[in-house]
């Protein structure tokens, strides 16, 4: 049995991703995150696509309970996300594709309104969230980038910071750990973003691992982003078997069954990762681990990539797996 939650073992925030609905009704999932966590980011509850579902018609309903749950038990909470591709409700596209001042002008009111609504308590920022292609070093090109270029990211930030000042505001995206050239290329933007005096303070990355992502090479990459002197978070960390192409056309199903011997190597991987951010990402910029599902029953992948894997710290009978124990030695 757990005997001692990671957020005592920790010495930096541990998170979890989490919508109001499943803590409301789950009371052993809210018991692990009482007694593990001290930081929580919604899945999906504070995108762009729940709060702005129509044009005038803000929904606060869940952003306000993830509020209040995290006010009680005392728990940090991070803002997922306010630009993102995918995140983009379908009105909000269509207009802006044919109208780029009022996109521009929408981009500003939405991050004054639910950025100022919330100012105080929401800790922390996703401000523009996987700005660049899946794979290389260029800007995705999205409907805010074709639109607006690339200034879209430099005032994202900018309002954001002007609603609230106290806010840390980072850019999150992911295979940062695996693909050099994404990496250089965040990197360089981060650069000019720091140069042009913008208020970013942190970088996510996302760790949505794979076993076979070499250990050295992750290490090497999260040396490079620390570098940057940002507040680095590992933003939604899991660790998959199988493989999958990034995109929501599915995965490859490599493993039939979980054996006691990949439960020792994910155990070992975790282990890895725990150690990687406390020995390359300085203290001072250690902003948390936050894990993006934490249990086989609930994860994210499985539904969304078509696959069957075990990609979390807990297992399909929210018991804690020895990735669990993995990770809390590695801390
Ligand atoms: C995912 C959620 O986990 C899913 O439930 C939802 O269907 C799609 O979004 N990168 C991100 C997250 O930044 O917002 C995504 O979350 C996972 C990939």
């Amino acid at each position: 049995p757990q005997k001692s939650g990671l957020k005592e073992a920790s010495p930096f925030p541990i998170g979890g991703a989490i919508e109001i609905r499943q803590i409301a009704k789950d009371t052993v999932l809210k018991k692990i995150i009482q007694e593990n966590f001290n930081s929580i980011t919604a899945t999906s509850d504070m995108k762009m696509y729940n709060i702005l579902p129509q044009e005038g018609n803000y929904n606060w309903r869940q952003a306000d309970s993830l509020v209040s749950f995290s006010t009680k038990d005392n728990l940090r909470l991070f803002g997922h996300t306010l630009v993102w591709h995918s995140g983009t409700p379908e009105w909000v596209a269509e207009k802006g594709s044919k109208d780029s001042l009022w996109l521009a002008h929408f981009l500003k009111e939405y991050i004054q309104t639910y950025v100022g609504k919330y100012k105080g308590q929401v800790a922390a920022w996703d401000v523009v969230n996987e700005g660049f292609e899946t794979q290389g070093g260029d800007y995705r090109k999205s409907l805010w980038f074709e639109v607006l270029g690339k200034d879209y990211i430099a005032n994202a930030f900018r309002y954001t910071h002007e609603a609230d000042p106290e806010a840390e505001l980072f850019y999150n995206d992911f295979n940062l750990e695996r693909d050099t050239s994404k990496l250089n290329g965040v990197l360089s933007m981060v650069e000019e973003l720091k140069q042009n005096g913008v208020p970013i303070t942190g970088l996510g990355v996302q760790m949505h691992l794979r076993m076979d992502i070499p250990n050295a090479l992750i290490r090497e990459s999260v040396r490079k982003m620390a570098a940057t002197g940002l507040k680095i978070h590992f933003s939604e960390l899991d660790i998959i078997f199988n493989t999958h192409d990034d995109t929501r056309k599915g995965g490859v199903q490599l493993y039939k069954e979980l054996t006691p011997e990949m439960l020792k190597q994910q155990a070992a991987k975790y282990k890895e990762v725990a150690l990687i951010y406390r020995e390359e990402v300085p203290e001072s910029q250690q902003f948390g681990i936050t894990f993006w599902d934490f249990t086989d029953r609930d994860t994210w992948i499985n539904p969304f990539f078509g696959l069957n894997d075990w990609p979390t710290i807990f297992d399909e009978n929210l018991k804690p797996k020895p990735a669990f124990y993995g990770f809390k030695e590695g801390l």
